[in-house]
């Protein structure tokens, strides 16, 4: 808790921190890069570059400030964490590198409030900073226990590429095997690993996250990667790229564990799972899941994608509908002229998702995951609907939340 002296200051002063929350975070990441220029291969510089990821720590540490003075504004805390640790878990964050963003942060918050910085206010800001810090530090520390991780230890382990398929013009699918011929972990559909590459040309190394995408359980993991392009000038996506031209069967790629605060299987009731493009991944691993363990459920698959040339997968839902009698599927092709690919027992429709028409059965939980504008669109429709926020799970491929 935050002491009292420190409580009145905080809130004093969150309306100003608040307004210059971006202006401080750009301040800090140039200080603590300066300073580490070794951490600058840790954060993604993509996310860097379109300021994604400046804009996801500064709302973190207001929402928390917020959150400990009582200013009901914000996110529920607790996924919000969950959130934040399993993403460091995947990156290998240590206790030791606390310190090191405390300082450039409160630093930066210093340079650009200027005299308003007291000692009172920058001890009050160091103790909301810590407060925060030793949340995830512990949730951190449990997520390394539950994954085998020493303590401070790395995360990396190296895997060999089993098997590359193209499922699609755009996207690729690697299975991976322990290089040391132990066996690949067990894991929860919904979770996700980091892969660390060494781009080339000494530019560095660069991690991002991929949902496991295969049946939890396999000998084998499995990712399915799209290839970024770069739209109006920008520059093609750095890992996906990567992996796209360079990875091939008998090559390594260094993986984190498996890490993730979302199931995608729901709570053993009707289950929806929604997604568009490659958010279809996650979806993937459930009904995988599901046909070996649980082939009576109720499961409805709802998937847009442009074509259904475009729709990666797509050729393994009829085997999915032989062992899930109850599974049915709703697509929704932005163009349906290639529709007729092979057989598939589904409900076809032309143009953008139509929330509206997504089938909710009675005390359905929904799993969603793609583009955060469709994933806010269908999760609206859901809530008016009638369906609780707390029984609607949804995956971000990219840094932050949905609002609310
Ligand atoms: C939990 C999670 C699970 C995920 N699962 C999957 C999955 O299953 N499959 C999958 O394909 N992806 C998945 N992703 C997304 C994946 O992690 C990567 O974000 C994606 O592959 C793009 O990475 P990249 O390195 O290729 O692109 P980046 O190099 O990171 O580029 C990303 C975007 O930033 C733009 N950009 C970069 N630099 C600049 C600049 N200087 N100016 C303007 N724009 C710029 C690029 O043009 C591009 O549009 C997941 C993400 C998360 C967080
Ligand atoms: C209290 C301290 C911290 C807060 C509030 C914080 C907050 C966040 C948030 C909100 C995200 C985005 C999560 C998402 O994907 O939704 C994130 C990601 C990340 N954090 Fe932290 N963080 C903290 C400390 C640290 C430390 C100590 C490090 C190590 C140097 C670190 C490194 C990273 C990296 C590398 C990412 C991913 C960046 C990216 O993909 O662009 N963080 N953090």
């Amino acid at each position: 808790m935050l002491s009292e002296s420190s409580a009145a200051v905080v809130t004093a002063t969150l309306p100003a921190v608040r307004a210059h929350g971006e202006a401080i975070t750009g301040r800090f990441y140039r200080r603590m890069f300066d300073a580490h220029p070794e951490l600058l291969d840790l954060f993604n510089r993509g996310n860097q570059a379109t300021g994604q990821q400046k804009a996801a720590l500064a709302a973190a540490v207001v929402a928390y400030a917020g959150h400990l003075t009582g200013d009901a504004a914000g996110l529920p805390w607790g996924p919000v964490l969950d959130r934040i640790a399993h993403k460091h878990a995947s990156l290998g964050i240590t206790g030791t590198q606390y310190p090191i963003v405390g300082r450039h942060l409160l630093a930066a918050v210093a340079e650009v409030l200027g005299d308003a910085v007291t000692p009172a206010v920058a001890a009050a800001w160091d103790e909301v900073y810590w407060l925060l810090a030793c949340e995830l530090i512990a949730r951190e520390a449990r997520l390394y226990a539950g994954a085998g991780v020493p303590e401070g230890g790395p995360v990396w382990r190296d895997w060999r590429v089993t098997g590359r398929a193209r499922e699609t013009a755009d996207v690729v699918s690697f299975t991976l095997a322990p290089a040391d011929g132990g066996a690949a972990p067990d894991f929860t559909p919904g979770r996700y690993v980091s892969v660390a590459v060494d781009l080339d040309d000494g530019r560095g190394r660069q991690i991002r996250q991929y949902s496991l995408s295969g049946r939890p359980g396999a000998a084998e993991w499995r990712i399915t990667v799209k290839r970024v392009r770069g739209q109006a000038g920008a520059p093609d996506g750095l890992v996906s790229g990567y992996l796209h031209d360079r990875v091939s069967v008998g090559d390594t790629l260094r993986l984190s564990p498996a890490f993730g605060e979302v199931d995608a299987t729901g709570d053993g009731g009707p289950l929806l799972l929604v997604s568009a493009g490659i958010g279809l991944t996650p979806a993937m691993a459930a009904l995988a899941h599901l046909a070996e363990r649980d082939p009576r459920r109720e499961v409805t698959v709802v998937h847009a994608d442009r074509t259904a040339a475009a729709h990666a997968l797509r050729h393994e839902l009829p085997a999915m509908q032989e062992r899930l009698p109850n599974l049915a599927v709703h697509l929704w092709y932005e163009d349906i002229a290639d529709a007729e690919l092979p057989p598939l027992k589904a409900e076809v429709r032309a143009g953008l998702v139509e929330p509206d028409r997504i089938p909710v059965a009675a005390g359905a939980t929904a799993h969603l995951c793609g583009p955060i504008a469709f994933m806010n669109l269908v999760r609206g429709d859901l809530l008016r609907r009638g369906v609780p926020a707390r029984r609607i799970a949804y995956e971000v491929f990219g840094p932050g939340m949905l609002p609310g």
